[in-house]
């Protein structure tokens, strides 16, 4: 890393965490507390300005061909910059055609072309490579729940990884292999700790906290003159090859494909070659569907494809517990309590809340293979692999 990368570095893990962390806890004394303008003005000057002097040093040095790591780490210390001027209204993509910080984004727009992702801070920058120093993560705020929900969602994150890495190797064995079983009870297991960390994700998050204090460093904002999603921690590959290789959705179906394009460059290099990768892969389900006339008479086929209908069974119950507990908790209770000008503001996807909403939902239901003839949903399929194996 260069001295100047470093520096800026740095000051993201201290001054600038501490002014986030002093801002919030004033925003969140007041009365209206998602009324943030005009609210710490010294504060937000001092953010702004410091940050804006690493910049426009690590902009004339111009120098990213350090290796990807210390490139996606710049990345991630920009969009997190970027990130706070947008929470602390600074900048607001509705009322600008571009973004008011011309150097934030050329420098930004620099790295992201050379990494091949999208110009700001992703979901891995705060997860699943986000470096600890002495025992502390990268982080906007010091707040406790910020904390919580960073480390619930890695923990998710990793568990879904490990349940689609166990899928991938079934793919060279085989649906009629004795490993196979086992692969997808590791699969199975890493599911259940999905589960496990979502659970204790929602009876410790504060709904409070994270929609004032937390969710907000997630919205949307430009860079240069277009405008990006903010990040989720959806945005990795590990759960559309899981959706994929179970069969549940399809990667030609058009509202699947759109929502993989969406995501492509919101996740690192290596998950957008995993993804394409799995992408031309055939489903179990329909590896399954394809013996069974055959073999559905077999130990072996009544081992494996029950094995196999636990793990579809299993990803549907992380859908549910997302929509109906997570979302529903910590975003859609809470919104119900704001003003109309601000609710626009609220998702991190940009979308109104009941869109997106309606989006999650659909995942939801794909996921759990059910019974809806507006979209396109595995339920007959895996109605007929339940009706082969209980035969
Ligand atoms: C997307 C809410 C935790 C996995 C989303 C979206 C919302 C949301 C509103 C839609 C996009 C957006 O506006 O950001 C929440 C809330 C959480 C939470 C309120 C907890 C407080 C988690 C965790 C995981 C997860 C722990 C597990 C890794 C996903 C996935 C997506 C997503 C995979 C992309 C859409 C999909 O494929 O289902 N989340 N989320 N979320 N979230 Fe969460």
């Amino acid at each position: 890393m260069s001295n100047n990368s470093e520096s800026f570095e740095r000051w993201i893990r201290t001054s600038f965490v501490e002014m986030n962390t002093e801002l919030e806890e004033t925003y969140f004394k007041q009365e209206r507390r998602e009324a943030v303008e005009g609210v710490g003005d010294a504060i937000k000057t001092r953010i702004c300005g410091e940050g804006h002097d690493f910049i426009v040093r690590l902009l004339a040095e111009g120098n990213t061909d350090e290796g990807f790591d210390n490139a996606f780490d710049l990345l991630g210390d920009l969009g997190l910059y970027l990130a706070a001027l947008r929470r602390h209204e600074l900048t607001n993509p509705a009322r600008e055609e571009k973004s008011p910080f011309q150097e934030a984004s050329a420098l930004g727009l620099h790295i992201a072309a050379s990494v091949g992702m999208a110009p700001r801070f992703a979901t891995a920058h705060l997860a699943t490579r986000n470096a600890a120093v002495n025992g502390r993560q990268k982080s906007f705020t010091t707040l406790k729940d910020e904390f919580l929900f960073l480390d619930y969602n890695t923990r998710g994150i990793f568990s879904f990884m490990r349940c689609a890495d166990a899928l991938m190797r079934i793919l060279p064995l085989g649906v009629s292999h004795p490993v196979t079983e086992t692969l997808l009870q590791d699969a199975a297991s890493a599911l259940r700790a999905v589960i496990k960390y979502n659970d204790t994700l929602y009876k410790e998050l504060d709904a409070d906290r994270f929609f004032y204090s937390v969710r907000p460093y997630y919205k949307p904002y430009r860079v240069g003159r277009h405008e990006y999603r903010g990040a989720n921690a959806g945005d990795f590959s590990g759960i559309n090859e899981i959706d994929m290789l179970l069969g549940l959705c399809q990667a030609n179906d058009p509202y699947y494909a759109q929502l993989l394009v969406d995501k492509m460059l919101f996740m690192t290099p290596e998950d957008q070659a995993s993804l394409r990768d799995c992408m031309r892969q055939r489903s179990i389900l329909a590896q399954f569907l394809d013996v069974a006339p055959e073999s559905a008479k077999k130990p072996w086929f009544k081992r494996n494809a029950a094995a196999f209908l636990e793990v579809c069974r299993l990803h549907g119950e992380t859908a549910v517990q997302h929509h109906d507990q997570l979302v529903k908790r910590f975003i859609e209770k809470p919104s119900a309590a704001l003003e109309a000008d601000k609710l626009a503001q609220v998702t991190a996807s940009g979308p109104p809340l009941p869109v997106l909403l309606r989006a999650l939902e659909t995942l939801r239901d794909m996921r759990n293979a059910a019974d809806r003839n507006d979209i396109r949903t595995s339920y007959k399929e895996i109605e007929a692999l339940k009706a082969y194996v209980s035969a």
